[in-house]
């Protein structure tokens, strides 16, 4: 068998790789348009693959070059597969009609009209992007065309969508809680189900027909969102009233119908699907007139921007009012730990409005390269006074000399390194008096008072 994966992104690269290291029999090609991506991926330095996620590059290691290949030649790799996988990425338009909601379908029409113009014989599609619900309809509207051109070509559309997060990403496909299948071709979903019982057992394979798979997608992600932003919103009222985020955690996760997971409290969520998915869903909910529904949606999304909003103001509070050509030290760039991914980060939006009240920010990740942060702080939305003096960002390779002479350090993910931060150094080197705020909750703060660092722990006051 020969499966075609078009996008070699954070969904394609690793949940590729781990059919082909568990499919021997299979021969898995990944194929992009961006050639920097391909190239990356074909480094024989397992270091510089285009993302980081733990294992990974073990993965890469056993399969690559055997049944596991990366290429720009999309054509060549369509019509050798029998099955290809449509993993493109699938961001919130930004012009037009549905601006700011809807999804921008272009790359997956463009995979789809490639997949038409260049499949061969019969050839099951599956839909591994997050789509919103109907999008396979466009998909067989589209090949249709290529079948009433050439009888011999037949085609099968099947929705997978894929559940995996990012820093867990090879944890997660090989021990997934369930793979949903959504198709109205039985023959299609067994082949496809197939790949997956080399390794995953049958009764973890749930099959719909396609709109419910389409939509399980949506609505599984807008209810993750909708945990953090319910707990976020309690470590406002905790703040307010003594209460502790982490007691208040524990006692509701102890409730089996409530759970234990995705209650950690932090600065909001980030990473690229959560706020597209939800836009998505406000704006499908508005095309059937479902207005209700879409504002109710659409207050996970508003509780996300305060949450950020509010951590900045209360720095600057903190801070006698005026962050002006102080240097705070930012902790954690990614959207979480352990990934090099920045999209839409909280820390992107909490540096930007730091820059504009005139803050030096010195920013570590090691994770995240200097080009990145570059990106995502000087291309966008820079407000703050790009002459003066205030408002700067400096890149830190190491975390003491980021702290070095600041007012402040802000931690934003949960990385393992701030757990045990060395306060004894720290405290040797910063300006008094100084802040910690600990927006995850995670920090050794008990041994930072010790050096007379004031502590603010988000959902503890
Ligand atoms: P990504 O941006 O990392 O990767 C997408 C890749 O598709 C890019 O490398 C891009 O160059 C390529 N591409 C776009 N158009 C193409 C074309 N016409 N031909 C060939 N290649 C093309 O995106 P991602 O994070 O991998 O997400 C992909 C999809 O998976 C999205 O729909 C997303 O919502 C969904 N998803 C993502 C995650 C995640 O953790 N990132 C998890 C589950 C689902
Ligand atoms: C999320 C989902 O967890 C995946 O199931 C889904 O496949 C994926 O989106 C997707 O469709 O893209 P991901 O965004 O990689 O995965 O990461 P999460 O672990 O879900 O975290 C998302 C954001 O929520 C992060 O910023 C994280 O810090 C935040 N979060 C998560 C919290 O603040 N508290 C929590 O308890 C959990």
């Amino acid at each position: 068998m020969n499966i075609c994966c078009i996008g070699a992104g954070y969904v394609g690269g690793p949940s590729m790789a781990v059919i082909a290291d568990k499919c021997p029999h299979i021969q898995v090609n990944i194929v992009d348009i961006n050639e920097k991506r391909i190239k990356s991926w074909n480094d024989p330095d397992l270091s510089k693959l285009p993302i980081y996620e733990p294992g990974l590059d073990k993965i890469i290691k056993r399969c690559r070059g055997s049944n596991l290949h990366f290429s720009t030649d999309i054509e060549n790799h369509i019509a050798k597969a029998d099955m290809i996988f449509i993993s493109v990425n699938t961001p919130t338009k930004t012009k037009g009609y549905g601006a700011g909601q809807a999804i921008d379908l272009k790359y997956v029409e463009a995979s789809t009209r490639k997949i038409s113009e260049f499949a061969k014989g019969e050839t099951i599609i599956v839909e591994k992007s997050t789509l919103p619900v109907k999008t396979a309809e466009t998909i067989k509207k589209i090949l249709e065309v290529s079948n009433k051109n050439n009888p011999q070509k037949r085609f099968f559309v099947l929705s997978n969508p894929e559940f995996l997060a990012e820093g867990t990403a090879i944890n997660d496909l090989l021990f997934p809680e369930r793979v949903l299948i959504g198709g109205d071709n039985l023959e299609a979903i067994n082949l496809l189900s197939n790949i997956y019982t080399n390794w995953i057992d049958v009764s973890k394979i749930i099959t719909t027909n396609l709109w419910s798979s389409e939509l399980s997608k949506l609505i599984a992600n807008a209810f993750l969102a909708q945990r953090v932003s319910s707990i976020n919103s309690v470590t406002a009222l905790c703040e307010a009233t003594g209460a502790n985020i982490k007691d208040v955690s524990l006692a509701i996760g102890t409730d089996k119908r409530i759970g234990k997971y995705f209650l950690n409290p932090g600065p909001g969520f980030g990473g690229s699907c959560f706020k597209k998915d939800i836009l998505n869903l406000v704006y499908i909910c508005n095309h059937y007139g479902l207005y209700e529904i879409s504002s109710y949606w659409e207050g996970i999304i508003n509780i996300n921007n305060w949450q950020k909003k509010r951590l900045t103001k209360l720095i600057v509070e903190k801070l006698f009012g005026t962050i002006s050509g102080k240097k705070i030290a930012i902790l954690g760039f990614a959207f979480k730990a352990n990934t090099n991914d920045t999209r839409e980060s909280p820390a992107i939006d909490i540096s930007n409005d730091l820059l504009k009240e005139g803050a030096i920010l010195s920013i570590y990740d090691p994770r995240v390269s200097y080009d990145q942060i570059k990106n995502d702080l000087d291309n966008k939305d820079k407000l703050y006074d790009q002459n003066s003096k205030e408002g700067e960002w400096i890149y830190q390779e190491d975390i003491y000399k980021a702290t070095k002479n600041a007012d402040a350090i802000v931690i934003l993910t949960e990385s393992d390194e701030f757990k045990v931060l060395d306060w004894s150094e720290i405290s040797k080197n910063i300006r008094y008096p100084s802040w910690v705020f600990d927006t995850k909750g995670l920090c050794n703060t008990n041994e930072a008072l010790t050096f007379d660092i004031n502590v603010w722990t988000l959902g503890q006051g």
